[in-house]
């Protein structure tokens, strides 16, 4: 069994190594223009021509779990596309939106400006069950990110394609249901895929319906989110801030007005990182599982586009 491995401006070599370590009956290698035909391939961001040299592969790992991206590629239809499923990223998800959260409803960027300026004030505790969280994507970050904000007793709403059974969370489906699901939410969470159906879903028209003095926080893709729609709302004093991890263009340029701007917090695409070890396990006991014919999690359905 060959492995290739290729990347865009992440050093292959340890993924190489530690793949190799997995997998000692395969052989793994990073990928050359030329190189022999491989049977799984391990990628992020790969060039066209890498997909075009390798007719012959069965399985494309992608070390991320958003796949827009690859899916922009012209690939074989019966190409099996597989995500990374969790590998260690929905805990640091779940810090990371609870940790936007409770600093905006505990009001801590206040506090900082206050102790900066030397004064010793205290603010009205907020009502939690004026606070509910909006999940928008309650897949395997989403369900997490919902799970982790039901511990501090956040009222919290989930919304997917499908209805979801959760104790604790209210469940919205369908385009039918998100202005309902959005007017009962005062903080948004956004953690949907990027598709056809979800690039611009943050706009004028939905992140209005939010309920007075709502909060972004942008996990999920830069194309999700019309920029200027955000600034005129957060202007309007109709949204009271956003925390934005991602971005329509990455690096966020020098001269954005995000960076300055003093009702958001930006962060530079780092909300939930891949682990490379948990990575590198879970790829090789599902490749482990493909070569028994056992079925694996995470396989992309490239028609829905997730
Ligand atoms: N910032 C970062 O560092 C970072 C890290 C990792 C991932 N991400 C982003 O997070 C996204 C989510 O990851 P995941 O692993 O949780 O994905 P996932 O398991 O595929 O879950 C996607 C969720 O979105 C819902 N959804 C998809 N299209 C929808 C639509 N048109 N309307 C309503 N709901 C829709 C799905 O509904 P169903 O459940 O009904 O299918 C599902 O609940 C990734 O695609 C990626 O863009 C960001």
């Amino acid at each position: 069994m060959k492995i290739t491995v290729c990347f865009d401006r992440i050093d292959p070599v340890p993924w190489v190594r530690g793949l190799q370590a997995a997998l000692p009956q395969a052989e793994v290698s990073a990928w050359v223009a030329g190189a022999p035909q491989a049977d799984h391939a391990i990628v992020w961001a790969p060039p066209q021509a890498f997909i075009d040299e390798q007719p012959g592969l069965k399985t494309l790992f992608n070390i991320g779990a958003g796949v827009d991206a690859l899916l922009q590629l012209r690939l074989p239809a019966d190409l099996k596309v597989v995500r990374l499923d969790d590998a260690g990223m929905s805990v640091q998800m779940a810090e990371y939106v609870c940790h936007a959260v409770i600093r905006h409803f505990r009001e801590f960027d206040g506090y900082d400006n206050d102790v900066k300026a030397g004064r010793w004030s205290y603010r009205k505790p907020p009502h939690r069950a004026d606070f509910a969280v909006g999940v928008m994507g309650m897949g395997v970050l989403g369900e997490r990110v919902a799970r982790a904000l039901r511990v501090f007793e956040f009222p919290v709403n989930g919304y997917s394609r499908s209805p979801k059974h959760i104790e604790g969370i209210r469940s919205f489906s369908g385009r039918e249901q998100l202005g309902d699901f959005l007017q009962a939410s005062r903080i948004l969470v956004n953690l949907m895929p990027l598709t056809s159906e979800t690039e611009n879903i943050l706009n004028k028209e939905t992140l209005s319906q939010l309920q007075a003095g709502g909060y972004l926080i942008n996990v999920a893709r830069g194309r999700h989110l019309v920029e200027e729609d955000l600034m005129a709302l957060l202007d309007s004093g109709h949204l009271a801030g956003a925390m934005l991890d991602v971005f329509r263009i990455e690096p966020l340029p020098a001269s954005h007005p995000f960076w300055m701007h003093p009702k958001i917090t930006v962060t530079p695409h780092t909300s939930a990182r891949t682990l490379r070890e948990d990575s590198i396990a879970q790829m090789a006991e599902k490749i482990l599982a493909l070569q028994r014919g056992a079925p694996i999690r995470g396989v992309v359905d490239h028609q829905r586009g997730y």
